[in-house]
């Protein structure tokens, strides 16, 4: 995944919209999915727990299509440059903490639908009846193996989210200079307002 190199302009880069719209639909997509997860691991077997479980892959599946289509995206659009004057270490702690939430966000559902695979049928259903591929050869044992890193996967991104969260109001509210105004609708502090930097409709190539 390409790092930026940082950039001397004074003008605030942010990501472009596309970028932003699936950051955040992802972000309610996950605080769902963690409900709801939760929620039908501690109900008794039975109808509403099926159709909490039915929901839960679902949005896991469509989690991991819109990550795959945010990586892609990502990968043909390199993000904008930091400021030249961001301290090394928070540049790198942030491409590296990036780099394991988009981890997470693959690892997670990929691990699920192993842990959904064991059943010996070739598909589970989705909300509406969908029929998603369940993974072939995957026997119990396997299942119940994958089950278990899936919940030690949960654990690890919900603690990498509150140190994510942690950074984003930390670069916003006392850093200097904070890079937050990069995921609107964060703002740049000093009321300059941040310019596109992003993929083609990129303000920044434009104005070069
Ligand atoms: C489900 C929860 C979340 C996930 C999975 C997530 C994931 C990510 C990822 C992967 C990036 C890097 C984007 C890229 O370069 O491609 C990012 C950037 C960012 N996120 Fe989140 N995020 C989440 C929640 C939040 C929340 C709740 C906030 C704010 C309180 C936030 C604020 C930001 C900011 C400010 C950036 C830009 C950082 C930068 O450019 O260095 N995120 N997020």
């Amino acid at each position: 995944m390409a790092h930026m190199s940082p950039t001397a302009s004074r003008q605030p880069l942010r990501y472009a919209n596309p970028a932003v719209a699936l950051h955040w639909t992802i972000v309610v997509l996950l605080l769902t999915q963690v409900w709801l997860g939760f929620t039908f691991a501690d109900m008794p077997r039975g109808p509403a727990r099926m159709e909490f479980f039915t929901w839960h892959k679902t949005i896991g599946a469509t989690i991991l299509l819109l990550t795959l289509i945010r990586l892609g995206y990502r990968l043909r659009n390199p993000p904008p440059p930091y400021p030249v004057d961001m301290p090394a270490w928070r540049m790198t702690a942030a491409a590296w903490s990036h780099r394991l939430l988009y981890f997470f966000l693959i690892a997670l559902p990929v691990t699920g639908l192993v842990a959904a695979s064991g059943t010996g049928k070739s598909t589970t259903p989705l909300v509406g009846g969908i029929p998603l591929p369940t993974v072939p050869g995957v026997n119990e044992s396997t299942a119940e193996l994958s089950g278990g890193v899936h919940e030690v996967l949960v654990w690890s991104t919900i603690a990498l989210l509150v140190l994510h969260v942690a950074a984003a109001l930390y670069e916003q509210f006392v850093a200097r200079p904070g890079v937050a105004y990069r995921m609107p609708p964060f703002r740049d502090r000093d009321g300059q307002p941040a310019v596109i930097a992003q993929g083609e409709g990129s303000q920044l190539n434009e104005a070069d």
